[in-house]
Parts: structure tokens; sequence; C-alpha cells
């Protein structure tokens, strides 16, 4: 066991853009080994890992897998720990975003939202554990406010978000004291890749009290607390966004 940030590795799903790139990349610069999962990002993946390898050599390395296919998760972990030789920390980043409105949502839509929303990170929890386990380690989940107040016509996503939150309060309990299990909860933080609808956007800034999106560096700071701040919080959830979870 090392206490050492050097030697610490971190393993981030979704890791290649957006959020992901900038929690590993936040990650990196304490020091930590990152482990990048990516599904089908691999160009952007590969640029993120070379560069932060420029920074330090073998300090990054990059995983390919899509999280909805069952034990998939469990397959990521043990090709981590059979390359990176220790797990300390585990972020649940990764994670599908769509409109399933109750007319037209089918199981397909549930299969695939559940996967990566609330399976995955728990079986990826799961399998992660005693490597956790081992190093005190600990698991972040980025949740959503919308886990608590539902999105219009994001049913199935919401319920995703919700046992994804069940998971940070569950797990906590079950794997301290050796494991903390929070979570992170972005409101606006980056605005979804395939929506560009001004108007909707600026709805959506009304409610926020601070009036504008959060950046990704913003929700990685957060991560970064539940990480390497206080080492005795666990199975809490930090709500990131400008506000809006107390507007009316
Ligand atoms: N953006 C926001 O404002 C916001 C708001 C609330 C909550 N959040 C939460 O914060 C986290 C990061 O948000 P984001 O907007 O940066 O996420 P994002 O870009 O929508 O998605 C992150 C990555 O998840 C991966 N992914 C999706 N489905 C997958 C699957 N089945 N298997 C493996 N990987 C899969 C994708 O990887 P590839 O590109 O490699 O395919 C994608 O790049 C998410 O958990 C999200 O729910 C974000």
């Amino acid at each position: 066991m090392s206490s050492n940030p050097a030697n610490k590795v971190a393993l981030i799903t979704g890791a290649a853009a957006r959020i992901g790139a900038a929690i590993t990349t936040e990650l990196h610069a304490v020091g930590h080994q990152v482990a990048i999962h990516y599904r089908h990002s691999s160009d952007t993946a590969e640029a993120l890992c070379a560069q932060l390898n420029t920074i330090r050599a073998n300090s990054a390395f990059t995983y390919q897998a899509d999280l909805s296919a069952r034990n998939a998760g469990e397959q990521l972990v043990r090709e981590v720990l059979e390359k990176q030789k220790r797990l300390d920390v585990l972020i649940n980043n990764a994670s599908s975003y769509y409109p399933t409105p109750i007319q037209t949502a089918t199981q397909d839509d549930w299969d695939d939202l559940f996967a990566s929303n609330a399976r995955a990170p728990f079986f990826i929890a799961q399998a992660a554990a005693p490597a956790l386990r081992e190093n005190r380690g600990c698991i972040v989940n980025l949740v959503d406010i919308y886990a608590d107040r539902p999105n219009k016509q994001h049913p199935i996503y919401c319920m995703a978000k919700a046992a994804n939150a069940m998971m940070v309060k569950s797990l906590a309990q079950d794997l301290a004291p050796h494991i903390r299990v929070n979570g992170v909860s972005p409101g606006a933080a980056l605005w979804p890749a395939n929506s560009d609808a001004d108007a909707a956007r600026q709805q959506v800034l009304q409610r926020i009290p601070m009036g504008r999106p959060a950046g990704a560096e913003q929700i990685a700071a957060a991560v970064m607390f539940m990480v390497t701040g206080s080492d005795y919080v666990t199975g809490q959830i930090l709500a990131v966004d400008g506000g809006r979870s107390v507007q009316q």
C-alpha cells in the first residue's frame, strides 16, 4: 500500500472527452496514474493519453469497452489491474443520455440507459472493491440533479440515475470503513453534444440562480474534493448546479 499519489491508479470511465477528460486531467495533475476508458471515442482517448504521457511517461493507458455489454465492466477492471497492477480511485462517469417519452420508450432504451448509468457502475465497483479495499480507496459516481427531480421526457435516464444515487448511499454503508463512496451531481454543466436548441438552453439558464452552466472544470473540482479532500466524507452526493436544485 502506498499513500504516494504518484503510485496511485485512477480508473475513469467515459474519459475521452468533456467532464471525464477534465476529471482525468485533474487526477493526473495531482500525480495519479490514469486508466482512460472509452467506448467509441478512440481518437480523443488516445490523444489525451499521449498528452498525459508527454507530461509523465507511462502514467496513462487507454481501455476500450462498451459498458452496455454484460460483464464488460468487470473485464475492464481486470484489464486495468493486469496492466497497472493496482487501483485506488474509481470514477463512474460514462453515461448515455437521451429522451425516452413514455409513449415511445422501448425496452432497448431501458437496457441501454440502465446499463451505462446503473448496472455497469455497480458491477465495476464490485469488481474493483478488493483492490480499492487494499488501498483504502474511493469511488465517485457522476450522478445528476435529475435523479431527484425528473427532467421532462427523460423518465428512463432519470430512473437510472436515481439507482446510481442509491448505489452511492448503499455502497458507502457496505464498503465502509475501507472504501469511501460519494457522488457529484451536475446540473447543467456542458450542453449535451446532440442538442443545440438555443431556446431550450435559455430556458434552462433561466432556472439557474448563477445564470451560467458549470463547465467541466467545476465538476472536476468537486470530484477532486471527494477524492483528495476530507477522508471522513462518505455516502454524500454534492450538487454542483449553480443553485438550481434550491430553486422553487
Ligand atoms: N453534461 C452535463 O451537463 C451533465 C449534467 C448532469 C449530469 N452529468 C453526468 O456527468 C457525467 C459526464 O457528463 P458528460 O456530459 O461529460 O457525458 P457524455 O459526454 O454525455 O458521456 C461521457 C462518455 O460516456 C461514454 N458512454 C456512453 N455510453 C456508454 C456505454 N454504453 N459504454 C461505455 N461508455 C459509454 C461515451 O464514451 P465514447 O464517447 O467513448 O463512446 C461518452 O464519451 C455523466 O455521468 C452525466 O450523466 C452531466
